[in-house]
């Protein structure tokens, strides 16, 4: 049936309005057919959150917790459950498509998306991202797999050209693509902005029409990353479908003339003209033919779920002496120290980022669940002692003024940033109209002293505080050429400062004059009124906070890298804590011995005093409910349920893959298939702490392991006092090996709970593919015969049991 209503679809259409169908009509949305009664497609980011069509917190979104705390859960049936409330949030804003799962691999923890990838693991990557696309796709909502393929780290990412053996490729790289491919049915797919092996993706005729839809029978749509189609030929006859975002891309009246001048078969249109139309007959947007889901699944509470994923995903990886949970029995008082415990960072910066309605901070988290005056609040330590976006305690809107200074229309701001499309303006503004955004409004400020006023971005910028011009930069405005990424990510510039009192509000006002032409794909408007509050000696306030710990029962230090630090657009350039963070931890930890670390990033850091404090617990970016779930779990309501998905270096320098910055343009992936554990191991140096690592509340003993090549049978038997849940992990070592491999890699997993003297068994499948090897002279899979050893335990250096089995294929 849907296969005639395509075609019937198919065949009213001329080849002008194919080729129009098949490029973006503006920056989230393909056109509306109406002659074939086929609605606009809507895509939006993107894997935590549904933005929707605008940047703007008038139109807010649930935001879970950052992918790696969902892979830190290793449950893909919780990641189905985010997928699902995702997909109800998506039709609450009219969203057909998201833009996401991000699954590409953390291949070096330098990478400016590591938040909001996975795993260093394909397989735990592959898992968590079939259970996510099914959640979205069981909603009525396609998906878009991204970004395929090895678009593993920022800088450059334009253009890299990703160098990669085939072997690593397809054990790695792919390998996530094609599980989820094959056990999900994604209804569409990402192609990445950078090459492989010398073919720009968009434009990969072997990796996306022989591997992805011939060997892995995909049938979904491929859409470019935004920006990144860049040949219209090259395009079309490499499977890309759409070419987003529009409406000036390579498709549309451009893939027409192509057809006209015998450069493209028309019958190669067809063929992406029928991949949308199949995604647009599976959300429901074409007419006549039915969609793939009928019956919605049940309402989600998306802030109960936010808060459950939190506290599963949080991984405590050391808690000596019991120090967590903070016991009911004892005196409860805790002081908590950090900027992030007041001003949570709970998602990472880029197209990844959502408007929450509410973010719960650690400081309302524990104050909402503790006695009144059993928490004190100290700041500690300043991440970052430059300006950043005006958020906390500003109230700001942008006024819009034409030529003549007469103001056309307002918009609300939910920060001090303008991030505006050409076809995301306030009603009643276009940018034929525009001609200058004053950002205005008011600011009361939390301490007394000298505060830091500022501007980020390009072009002429006038700043009033209270009434005093501090800057007036009459520069020409800026061109439609500017990258608008550096006025998105680039630093902010200091304007002048300005003596405030707490509690007392001051008026600011921050105009921009604005002169853009329509059409221009990304012609975003962007630029930043930015702010820094009263910088006290550093060593002040980590004596401060120090006397703060020594006066409370528990200290909890909140530590966090900042937008500055992980983002997408850029990489990463060391794993340290920005500012006097250590320092503050240190001397926290000397004045407590009950001092809990609480690290609140969405990537490994480096932790030099790991050994010296009482527990540390990892919180990722942990979605816009964590400080509700982080006093769940530090008072013992919950347990934490989290397990690393990646390894932590104790040492930047002890990560496997260090480099991230192409050379000439290239970026050579020399470790073959030796990243992650696999590359732990074969360098024999200690992490930090080992993938799969991560403590809960009570003790488990692995009581017996059966294996066969097929299975292994665990029993475990929780040996504690409390309820629990165990995260079994199987790992497969081969015993003597013909062929160049790892030591031992993540072969299954599954998880058990048990009360307290319960045992429970666990049946894990060990699939064929756990034993196959890419080989590059077959160009195919094969199985590897021989004796492995089969370990399962706890993480990958916390093997419990060990059987050996012969595998023969
Ligand atoms: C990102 C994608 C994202 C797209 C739309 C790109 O810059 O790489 O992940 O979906 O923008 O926001």
């Amino acid at each position: 049936m849907t296969d005639a209503s395509i075609e019937a679809a198919l065949g009213k259409l001329d080849l002008d309005a194919k080729a129009r169908l098949l490029a973006g009509r503006d920056l989230w949305s393909l056109p509306a057919l109406p002659e074939i009664g086929l609605k606009s497609l809507v895509m939006s980011d993107g894997p935590i959150g549904v933005r929707g069509v605008r940047w703007t917190a008038d139109d807010p979104s649930v935001a879970l917790p950052s992918p790696t705390a969902l892979a830190a859960t290793w449950d893909p049936g919780l990641a189905r459950r985010a997928g699902t409330l995702l997909a109800q949030e998506a039709r609450r804003k009219g969203v057909h498509v998201l833009l996401a799962p991000t699954v590409n691999l953390h291949r070096s923890p330098l990478g400016g998306r590591h938040f909001e990838c996975y795993s260093e693991d394909p397989y735990l990557t592959g898992e968590i991202g079939t259970g996510y696309v099914r959640g979205v796709q069981s909603g009525g909502v396609g998906t878009t797999v991204k970004h395929f393929v090895a678009n593993d780290a920022e800088t450059e990412r334009f253009t890299v050209d990703t160098i990669v053996g085939p072997r690593a490729l397809r054990e790695l790289y792919l390998a996530p693509f094609e599980a989820i491919v094959k056990n999900a049915h994604p209804w569409g797919i990402m192609t990445a902005y950078n090459q492989v092996n010398g073919t720009t993706m968009t434009e990969h005729r072997y990796l996306v029409n022989e591997v992805l839809r011939g060997e892995w029978g995909f049938d979904g749509v491929n859409v470019s990353d935004w920006t990144a189609a860049r040949s219209t030929v090259g395009g079309i006859e490499g499977g890309l479908d759409i070419a987003m975002p529009g409406p000036k891309t390579v498709y549309g009246a451009e893939l027409a003339a192509a057809v006209r001048a015998g450069e493209v078969e028309e019958a190669v249109v067809d063929d992406a003209v029928r991949n949308v139309l199949r995604l647009a007959a599976r959300v429901g947007v074409l007419e006549g033919a039915e969609p793939a889901v009928t019956e919605l699944p049940a309402a989600i509470d998306g802030d109960a779920l936010a808060r459950e994923i939190a506290r599963r995903s949080f991984v405590l990886v050391r808690n000596e002496n019991r120090t967590l949970p903070i016991s009911a029995t004892e005196v409860r008082t805790v002081a908590l120290i950090g900027a992030a415990a007041r001003d949570a960072r709970v998602l990472g910066g880029g197209s990844a980022t959502v408007f929450p309605e509410h973010v719960l901070s650690p400081l309302d988290g524990l104050t909402a669940a503790l006695p009144e005056g059993a928490v004190t609040y100290a700041v500690g330590a300043y991440p970052s002692d430059e300006l950043a976006v005006a958020g906390e305690k500003f109230e700001l809107r942008a006024v819009c003024r034409d030529a003549a200074g007469r103001v056309i229309g307002e918009g609300s701001l939910p920060s001090g940033q303008v991030q505006w499309t050409g076809d995301d303006l306030p009603e009643g503004v276009t940018l034929e109209t525009l001609r200058s955004i004053e950002i205005k409004g008011t600011f009361v400020p939390r301490e007394s002293g000298e505060h830091a006023f500022g501007t980020r971005g390009l072009g002429a910028f006038t700043l009033t505080v209270g009434g005093e011009v501090l800057w007036w930069e009459g520069v020409q405005e800026q061109g439609n050429e500017a990258d608008p990424f550096e006025a998105f990510f680039g630093a902010p510039a200091e304007r002048g400062r300005v003596a405030l009192t707490a509690g007392e509000p001051v008026e600011l006002s921050l105009a921009h004059p604005v002169n853009k032409a329509p059409g221009t794909p990304l012609s975003a408007i962007m630029f930043s009124l930015t702010h820094l509050g009263p910088q006290r000696a550093a060593d002040e306030l980590i004596a401060e906070a120090a006397e703060a710990a020594r006066a409370a029962a528990t200290a909890v230090v909140v530590v966090a890298t900042t937008d500055r630090v992980e983002s997408e657009g850029f990489d990463r350039r060391d794993l340290k804590l920005p500012g006097r963070q250590d320092d503050l931890v240190r001397a926290v930890a000397a004045a407590n011995p009950n001092t809990v670390v609480v690290v609140n990033s969405g990537s490994p850091v480096e932790l030099p005093w790991r050994d010296d404090v009482a527990a540390v617990l990892l919180s990722w970016f942990p979605g816009q409910e964590g400080g509700a779930a982080l006093a769940d779990v530090l008072l013992g309501a919950e347990e934490p349920g989290g397990r690393l998905p990646t390894t932590w270096p104790a040492a930047f320098e002890d990560a496997p893959v260090t480099e991230v910055t192409p050379t000439d343009g290239q970026l050579h992936y020399t470790e073959g298939v030796f990243i992650g554990h696999r590359a732990w191991d074969r360098a024999g140096t200690a992490p930090a702490y080992p993938f799969g690592h991560g403590l809960g509340y009570t003790t488990w003993e692995y009581e017996s392991l059966e294996a066969t090549p097929t299975t292994a049978t665990v029993q475990v038997r929780n040996t504690g006092t409390r309820a629990g849940r165990e995260t079994v992990q199987v790992y497969l070592a081969p015993q003597a090996d013909s062929v160049e491999r790892p030591a031992r890699w993540l072969a299954g997993f599954a998880q058990v709970e048990a009360g307290p003297g319960e045992s429970a068994e666990v049946e894990i499948p060990l699939r064929r593919r756990a034993f196959e090897i890419w080989d590059e002279g077959e160009s195919g899979w094969v199985f590897v015969p021989g004796a492995y050893e089969v370990r399962a335990g706890r993480s990958l250096l916390d093997g419990r049991l060990s059987a050996t089995l012969d595998a023969r294929g």
